[in-house]
């Protein structure tokens, strides 16, 4: 008969999303009536010692007594973990770094009562890796330093563990992710793993629990039906963010994505100041449509001066790409990956905020919503209302809703 438990270990670098991926894991395990139980080696290093393990020393290779300390802790969450599917536990994740073939050797010999999977995740887009740092370094643990020594410090710690890395490769049962992107890069099974297709599904679907996508609010370039630009909020516009800032005033949003113009950032600005602790996030992914030589115009502009581009582009909206720009068709992948760094960067329980544009609005809840190709350009994204998504593998949640 097939084993009905399982122990998975976590494999990475620091800062590569292993906490978020078994998090992912044992929330949709748990779904299913699988009792799922994460071992989680930081947090216990922090409940168990007293003094301060966040320098970068600690982590050295070569620090004896950190190697230790660590080695110790390693070993108590390892037989927590046997001791839980020992009883009545059906998965243990030991979320930790297990970077080294000695680390793995070790969890294989502890643990040889049930088949272990390991699951490496991988990323190294160099400015992803720097905003999960500064969400990292958020901790209190580093509440005694500045933010560039913070930062420096983890960097460090990111180091320590590279010099001991071997990736997987023949390590029994695996699956290395690009966890970013959410793909899998390879995977190798030496025996029957349960739960297999399950892990395998949560781990390449794009889930979010609580996202607001919202749009900017009004501009001058609104007013004038003008498209594209970096046109600034109009005094409307300003209000319209503030009567979004007390909508969300109760509501914890750690981040807010917004894109590179103005008018998104200075939408988030007023939500920021009345939440606790947040941080906005502006990505180049979403910016709105590069609408090339029509940068600038209005429409009836674009009618009377560009027929040809305005008769193309009426005639297939998704697939028409401006001169020297951009069309729905082409913004896809963009849009696709920043929400899979938007996902990447928040942790699983946290509300996702995403202040957009008309055109990357649509193809955001295109995204999530799977609506024909040539009805996307046409969903309708208003300036005073939001829409408020939740999917994930058991439920799809769509609603527009007012915030004035
Ligand atoms: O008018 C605002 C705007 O965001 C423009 O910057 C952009 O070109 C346009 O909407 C996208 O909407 P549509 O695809 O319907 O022209």
């Amino acid at each position: 008969m097939m084993d009905t438990k399982l122990y998975i270990a976590m494999v990475g670098l620091p800062a590569r999303g292993k906490t978020t991926i078994a998090t992912k894991l044992k929330e949709n395990l748990l779904r299913e009536g699988i009792k799922t139980r994460i071992f989680n080696n930081g947090n216990l290093r922090r409940k168990m010692i007293r003094g301060n393990t966040s320098y970068a020393g600690f982590f050295d290779p070569k620090n004896r007594e950190g190697v230790a300390l660590r080695e110790k802790i390693a070993t108590l969450n390892i037989k927590k973990a046997r001791k839980y599917l020992n009883h009545n536990g059906d998965v243990a994740i030991l979320d930790a770094t297990n970077v080294s073939r000695e680390r793995r050797e070790k969890i294989r010999s502890y643990l040889n009562d049930h088949p272990i999977l390991f699951i490496e995740c991988v990323n190294d887009e160099q400015e992803i890796l720097a905003a999960s740092i500064l969400r990292k370094i958020d901790l209190k643990e580093f509440g005694h330093l500045t933010q560039e020594d913070a930062i420096e410090s983890f960097k460090q710690r990111i180091a320590y563990y590279q010099s001991i890395y071997i990736p997987l490769n023949r390590d029994g049962n695996f699956i290395s992710l690009d966890s970013l992107n959410n793909r899998i890069i390879d995977e190798e099974m030496e025996e029957e793993i349960p739960y297999h297709d399950q892990i395998r599904d949560f781990l390449v679907t794009d889930t979010v629990k609580n996202l607001y996508l919202i749009r900017h609010g009004e501009t001058y370039f609104n007013l004038e039906n003008r498209i594209g630009g970096d046109s600034p909020l109009t005094p409307r516009g300003h209000e319209q963010a503030k009567a979004l800032a007390r909508f969300f005033e109760k509501k914890k949003i750690p981040l807010i994505f917004t894109s590179q113009k103005k008018r998104t950032v200075q939408t988030a600005e007023p939500v920021k100041e009345l939440q606790k602790n947040c941080t906005i996030i502006p990505l180049a992914e979403f910016n709105e449509i590069d609408s090339g030589i029509c940068e600038g115009m209005s429409y009836e502009e674009i009618r009377l001066k560009m027929p040809h581009v305005y008769a193309a582009r009426k005639k297939d909206k998704y697939n028409y790409v401006y001169p020297g720009g951009e069309g729905y068709v082409t913004m896809e992948k963009r849009i696709d990956r920043g929400i899979k760094k938007a996902i990447y960067l928040s942790n699983p329980s946290d509300n996702i905020m995403i202040i957009g544009h008309r055109a990357v609005n649509r193809m955001i809840l295109s995204h999530f919503l799977f609506r024909r190709m040539e009805d996307v350009p046409y969903i309708y994204v208003p300036q005073h209302k939001f829409y408020y998504i939740s999917a994930t593998q058991h439920k799809k949640v769509f609603q527009l809703k007012s915030f004035e």
